[in-house]
């Protein structure tokens, strides 16, 4: 693997196997993810994004499909290690977060001890008092500008844009390198979208986080990524840098994707992620 790739999904095929004929969800995939870049995966519902995510994260529903390609990360093949070593990867080197924190937070637990999660799975050594630290410093780090106060609320006492930071601040608590977004701000209405994805640029920028934004919407992944892959049914259908997929699309289906973009109204935000 070139010095510069940080992890290199290779024909990577997915198919479900729990109905009577095989249904392949995600077709002959490959990319390579150079250190530091965001690169966009776009397409209509349904197109194997998520499904492209889970793979990449470790989090396949197993016992209904069947993976067969490589997913290389570190000379390890995601695809086909051990349990125990892809725990050691998930969180540590290689952190998700999801499309509605609702779901993926647990409403029963205080946002900070969710933020301390992946620290106290990591880095046992940590003490209560230092974990406590990070964690407030960590929120305050994602925009959350009364960390005490959302370090004690549960998911429901905050609104959608602060439950998405604090999932952002439990994903890098644990510096991983690569961050998968999966439709991070899709749930969210568009000036709190925009910050979402200002603290992700800035994280990427400061933290040189690599990461795999994933977005229905071609406009938001011009404004994140450096380079866009456009997938349908499965399957990629063009890539290449974001900006000439947007301004020049050469597939018809990226054409209707384009076509199908509302102008939306630019906000300017302040304030930012903090050097560590
Ligand atoms: N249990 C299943 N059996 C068969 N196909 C499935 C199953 N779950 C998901 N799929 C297929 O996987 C495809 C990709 O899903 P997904 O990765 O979630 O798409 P996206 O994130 O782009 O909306 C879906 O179109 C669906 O047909
Ligand atoms: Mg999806």
């Amino acid at each position: 693997m070139r010095d510069d790739i940080i992890l290199s999904i290779k024909d990577l095929n997915l198919v479900f196997h729990d109905h009577d004929a095989p249904e392949t969800a995600v077709e002959s995939f490959s990319l390579d993810l150079k250190e530091g870049e965001i690169v966009g995966l776009v397409g209509e519902s349904g197109s194997g994004k998520s499904l492209t995510a889970l793979a990449v994260a470790g989090l396949l529903p197993r016992h209904k499909l069947t993976a067969s390609g490589s997913i290389l990360y570190k000379d390890l093949d995601l695809l086909s290690i051990s349990r125990k070593e892809l725990r050691k990867i998930q969180g540590n080197d290689i952190g998700m977060i999801f499309q509605e924190p609702m779901t993926s937070l647990d409403p029963v637990k205080r946002a900070g001890t969710q933020v301390e999660e992946s620290l106290r799975i990591h880095q046992p050594e940590i003490k209560k008092d230092e974990r406590k630290k990070k964690a407030l410093e960590m929120l305050a780090a994602c925009g959350l500008n009364d960390p005490e106060r959302v370090y004690r609320s549960y998911p429901h006492e905050l609104s959608g844009g602060m439950r998405q930071r604090v999932m952002i601040a439990a994903a890098m608590i644990g510096a991983p390198r690569i961050l998968i977004a999966d439709e991070p701000t899709t749930a969210l209405d568009v000036t709190v979208q925009a910050q979402i994805v200002k603290l992700l640029t800035d994280i990427n920028k400061k933290q040189h986080t690599t990461m795999i934004f994933i977005s229905h919407d071609l406009s938001l992944v011009r404004k994140i990524a450096d380079r866009a892959i456009v997938m349908q049914n499965g399957n990629i259908v063009e890539e290449g840098e974001s900006l000439d997929i947007f301004y020049n699309p050469k597939h018809e289906y990226t054409k209707k994707l384009v076509a199908a973009i509302p102008e939306v109204p630019q906000v300017t935000l302040t304030g930012g992620w903090i050097n560590k």
